[in-house]
């Protein structure tokens, strides 16, 4: 694949239309189909003004000869003559199985055919092809242009000699693409799990209110935003959605259990930023809670999510999700976390990571706590995890 290949974009929402703007930068002539006008007609214009706007500020030099690159059409036949199709539609099985066997029937023998799905099965959608060996996940991270990771996902099925072009592609385009085996939440989703629900596990304890977790995440974790300041800015209706997917696919491992309260939060319509209201209130002259700057209570509080999260990323490790440096990749561009979760264990040691799990294990005698067999081992020795 080379910039003359021709990228085939399906679903025009936010996934897509920023995944079409990103390959039409790389040089690609990109046809963009939606099955609604109106989807396409905002996408048109948001994608023309962000280029346009790039131009003012002198990130590109050429934003109409970008613009001229797009196709937009409502016929899945316009994508026909596609070296490249990436599917970014509603995340439901069944709309994208049928989407993807009518594609097939549509494209060359060569077209490789992606999906960038954040929860469902890559095995399952290219089940839906009669040769499901040209299927994969390329899944990119909100906002595509900005942010720089991109899990590239081969299913069971996939001819595994298209992995290196197709991780050169995105290499191509400016992206930071880590390999992750095609398991629930691949890598991000999976290993962020716990810094949400962990978080609300103390808060609906009572052990400390929001703002203090979030402070304590923030100021003595140095992560970018704390857990409740990010889903309300996330949403509910998603974060919320992927815990639940998760914990599903994970044949209801308590590890991954969601939590009443953010599921109240979405019954209530209560989303987050987007509808004014979440875990905080964004009503103009609302008061925001004051945290409680207590840093002994703060180290509490980031050790004990810190501790859920390497264990994540160490079972991860451990049933071969991912190299460690695709782990490490993983967590620091596709959520931005301080530093990678293994480097973090080796800093903190293994020893004493598994000793929190252990104690939190001893206290509440659930699974959610239990300690991944490579934490295990190398704390034995406090080895570091290489
Ligand atoms: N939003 C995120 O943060 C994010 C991040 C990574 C991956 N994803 C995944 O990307 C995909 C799209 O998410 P989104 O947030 O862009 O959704 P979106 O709702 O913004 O856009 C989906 C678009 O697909 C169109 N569509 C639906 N069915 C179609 C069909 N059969 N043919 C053509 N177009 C169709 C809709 O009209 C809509 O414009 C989902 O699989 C989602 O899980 C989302």
């Amino acid at each position: 694949m080379d910039k003359n290949t021709i990228v085939g974009i399906i679903g025009s929402g936010a996934m897509g239309a920023g995944i079409a703007q990103v390959a039409a930068v790389a040089g690609h002539n990109v046809i963009v189909l939606d099955l609604n006008a109106d989807a396409l007609v905002k996408a048109k214009k948001s994608i023309s003004g962000t280029l346009v706007k790039l131009q003012e500020k002198g990130k590109l030099a050429n934003a109409d000869e970008i613009i001229a690159r797009f196709t937009f059409a409502d016929d899945i036949s316009a994508l026909k003559d596609c070296g490249l199709v990436i599917e970014a539609i509603v995340e439901k099985l069944e709309v994208k199985k049928s989407v993807f066997a009518q594609l097939e029937a549509l494209v060359s023998d060569t077209c490789i055919l992606a999906s960038n799905t954040s929860s469902l099965s890559i095995t399952s959608i290219a089940a839906a092809c009669a040769n499901p060996s040209r299927v994969m996940g390329l899944h990119f991270f909100n906002p595509a242009p900005l942010m720089a990771l991109v899990e590239v996902i081969p299913a069971i099925q996939t001819d595994a000699a298209l992995i290196g072009p197709a991780t050169e592609l995105m290499k191509q385009w400016g992206k930071l693409p880590v390999v992750a085996k095609d398991t629930p939440g691949f890598i991000v989703n999976r290993i962020a799990r716990p810094f949400y629900s962990e978080a609300i596990r103390i808060y609906e304890e009572g052990i400390a209110d929001m703002a203090t977790i979030d402070w304590a995440m923030t100021e003595l974790g140095g992560f970018r935003m704390g857990p409740f300041t990010l889903m309300d800015y996330i949403g509910h209706d998603v974060n919320y959605v992927v815990t639940e997917t998760v914990f599903q696919s994970f044949f209801y491992d308590p590890r991954y259990k969601p939590s009443f309260s953010q599921k109240r939060l979405l019954e209530a319509g209560w989303l987050g930023r987007k509808t004014g209201k979440g875990f905080y209130n964004y009503a103009e002259g609302a008061a925001m809670p004051e945290a409680n700057k207590d840093t002994i209570l703060g180290t509490q509080i980031l050790e004990r999510v810190l501790a859920m999260l390497i264990n994540e990323a160490a079972d991860a490790l451990h049933l071969n999700v991912a190299s460690v440096a695709d782990l490490e990749t993983a967590m620091t561009k596709g959520v931005n976390y301080p530093k990678g979760l293994l480097q973090w264990c080796n800093e903190w040691g293994a020893d004493k990571c598994l000793e929190k799990l252990d104690g939190l294990y001893n206290d509440y005698h659930e699974d959610r706590y239990r300690a991944s067999v490579l934490l295990r081992k190398q704390a034995i020795g406090n080895k570091k995890i290489v």
